[in-house]
């Protein structure tokens, strides 16, 4: 029994900061910040819109999410090799390492590589390559989520999960992401059982930009187990009831929300109304080079604009997102195991 009361509050910044966490919502190439976007570059003689990395630091001023995306795909534009990805994929390890993140599931957009001519397996492999190091060298547990880009068809969907198969041992399941608007969930409805016939796990971006709609059909006809985002459920009251009784996490991205002005600041964020409701929701990342935080800032910047958010809201957050993660049932025991104690320290003093 951890004594939530016994932690004072002038604490929790400490114990949000050295507590083992999982991150379930990132972008790879949203990781990829602008010195290393100019590196990459030069290496590889890609000519960019931005004569700095401080001009294209100022263009970080969005309205909505496909502001955002014009910008994060120019930026993605610089990978081209194996090792470009590798590269990317690594310094996101070794930031997620500083923050005690000990699991991650990254997402990845291979359509917007192929896109450009690049080999969906240059993609793969670099990535694949950077999570075998990350357990190797940082113990960090790491695996791959192909992510569906929604404003593409689903033929070109299909024709990318058709065209990663030979990796198929290298990935643990699919997602969709990409301008949500207009772009239903059952869009994809033939490729998501494709996926799941293929044993792969499935979430879906719903409920960032979109209605509640979209997260009950991403529920029923993609069969989802996470939702990604999600924080417009709070709309519809029988939607959170549903959400909370069957668990169904939510992938929440308070910094994302507030950039992408889902919310106008984090004070007016929803998080402590999904924790109230008995969601099991947990803070990431998202895109954190574009968003001013890796997952400690998320966390860090979110309880300090929340008073509602006190100890207890802490250890719920980082236990979801264990319980919520694709890892197997002994190691999610002993990363919640390992945070019990972290909280019990800290309440004993
Ligand atoms: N791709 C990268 N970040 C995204 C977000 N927040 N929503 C949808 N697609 C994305
Ligand atoms: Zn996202």
């Amino acid at each position: 029994m951890i004594t939530f009361d016994a932690i004072p509050r002038e604490k929790l910044p400490t114990l949000l900061r050295t507590a083992p966490k999982a991150e379930l919502h990132i972008h790879i190439e949203g990781s990829l910040e602008p010195e290393l976007i100019f590196k990459l570059a030069q290496r590889n003689g890609v000519a960019l819109a931005y004569p700095s990395v401080e001009a294209l630091r100022a263009a970080y001023a969005f309205t909505d999410l496909q502001s955002f995306l014009d910008i994060y795909y120019a930026g993605a534009s610089v990978l081209l090799k194996e090792e470009d990805f590798f590269d990317m994929a690594w310094a996101y390890f070794q930031r997620a390492a500083a923050d005690n993140v000990v699991h991650a599931e990254l997402f990845f957009d291979p359509q917007t590589h192929t896109a450009r001519g690049v080999d969906i397996g240059t993609v793969i492999r670099g990535l694949h390559h950077a999570c075998q190091r990350a357990h190797a060298e940082l113990g960090i547990s790491a695996s791959l989520i192909l992510c569906f880009l929604r404003h593409l068809s689903e033929d070109e969907a299909i024709a990318t999960l058709n065209a990663a198969l030979p990796y198929r041992h290298h990935f643990i399941g699919v997602g969709l992401d990409s301008s949500e608007r207009g772009h239903p969930p059952e869009k994809f409805s033939h490729v998501f059982q494709q996926a799941r016939a293929l044993g792969l796990h499935v979430v879906a971006h719903a409920g960032e930009e979109g209605p509640p709609a979209y997260i009950e059909s991403a529920l029923d006809v993609l069969k989802v187990e996470r939702i990604d985002h999600g924080v417009r459920c709070t709309e519809s009251p029988a939607l959170v009831q549903r959400l909370a009784a069957s668990r169904m996490p939510l992938t929440v991205c308070p910094l994302s929300n507030v950039k992408l002005c889902v919310f106008k600041h984090l004070s007016q964020h929803n998080l402590p109304a999904l924790l109230e409701a008995g969601l099991c929701a947990m803070v990431n990342s998202d895109d954190p080079a574009y968003f001013g935080g890796y997952l400690n800032d998320n966390l860090l910047q979110t309880f300090e604009a929340l008073p509602a958010l006190g100890p207890r809201e802490a250890y719920a957050l980082l236990r979801n997102s264990f319980e919520a993660s694709f890892a197997p049932a002994e190691r999610k025991a002993g990363w919640m195991a390992k945070l019990d104690r972290a909280f019990e320290a800290a309440a004993a003093g």
